[in-house]
């Protein structure tokens, strides 16, 4: 398909008060290995080996141009091809609420619009909620829920980089760091997560997006397979109950069957129990590859 059809479709697709989308997502648009989101009229196309000529990129307009190997063992950042690379900061909106993104930040840009509609979902969910966000990375799911009014949101990532990233995300969106209601916690998950137990505190939500694999400064690693059903297992004892985990899997060898067998088992082992389960997919910009796995489970 071209970019320009593609992005016509996209247009109809997209939500009120979001610039920021995948244009062109692969097999799903008929050229595999290449795909094209728009950052508020920043294009970044990300293409497997040597395929950034696989299509013609002509007759649209934009305001730069980034192109981005996509490698598992070398994660490079993103080269500006066109307009000014000094200009690599820009802020996006996704229905209504701003968030910086940096095209030179590294391999990943400040935001996995794949989560687009599990924001939203979070931003109704959240009133009124204390709100737990693991793997925060930027905090998008904790600013979604500090707008819509939350009462308290807590970030946990092992980078204190990328909570700083989640800070700024906030102070966008008019939100006061000075009050004691937003919380960063800097470490590993399961570390904060005992501790919080430990604390006897407890939340209304508590959202699960972990990475395939990580390995922090002490050596310790994540590997979702493995750790999936501990993830699961000690988050649900955090849940207050009548509330509800979010639980997200982006790897790409673990199939809806699997993923829901890895939910189950943690479930069965955190002695608490499910009332509800709902799996969610993606975003209809993203028309191929159905790799986001997503479960809201509600917790009795
Ligand atoms: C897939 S990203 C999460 C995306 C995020 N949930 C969002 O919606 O934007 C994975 C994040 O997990 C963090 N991370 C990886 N292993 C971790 C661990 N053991 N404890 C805490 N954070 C971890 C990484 O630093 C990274 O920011």
């Amino acid at each position: 398909m071209q970019i320009i059809t593609a992005n016509r479709i996209r247009k109809g697709l997209i939500p009120p008060n979001t610039n920021a989308y995948r244009i062109f997502d692969g097999g799903g648009d008929g050229q595999e290995g290449v795909f094209i989101d728009t950052f508020a009229g920043h294009w970044l196309v990300s293409h497997l080996d040597d395929r950034p000529d696989a299509i013609s990129l002509s007759g649209l307009e934009r305001e730069s141009l980034w192109l981005k190997r996509l490698e598992r063992d070398c994660k490079g950042e993103a080269q500006c091809v066109e307009g000014n690379p000094e200009n690599h900061r820009v802020s996006i909106m996704e229905n209504g609420v701003t968030f910086e993104i940096d095209f030179a930040a590294g391999y990943s840009q400040g935001i996995f619009l794949d989560q687009r509609d599990n924001r939203r979902e979070v931003v109704c969910r959240a009133p009124g909620q204390r709100i737990l966000n693991c793997f925060a990375y930027t905090c998008g799911f904790s600013v979604a829920a500090a707008l819509a009014g939350a009462q308290s949101t807590t970030s946990i990532d092992l980078s204190k980089s990328y909570l700083e990233w989640g800070k700024r995300n906030f102070e966008l969106n008019g939100i006061d760091l000075s009050s004691s209601e937003h919380h960063f916690c800097r470490g590993d998950v399961f570390e904060w997560l005992n501790q919080f137990i430990r604390k006897k505190r407890i939340f209304g939500g508590v959202i699960l997006d972990p990475p395939s694999f990580s390995r922090d400064r002490k050596g310790g690693v994540f590997n979702v397979e493995k750790d999936y059903p501990r993830l699961i297992a000690t988050a649900a004892r955090l849940v207050e109950p009548g509330g509800w985990l979010l639980a997200c899997c982006n790897h790409r060898g673990i199939h809806a069957r699997r993923f829901s067998d890895l939910l189950h088992e943690g479930l069965v082992s955190s002695g608490r129990v499910s009332i509800s389960r709902e799996l969610r997919g993606m975003p209809p910009d993203f028309s191929g590859d159905q790799y986001l796995k997503s479960c809201w489970i509600g917790i009795g």
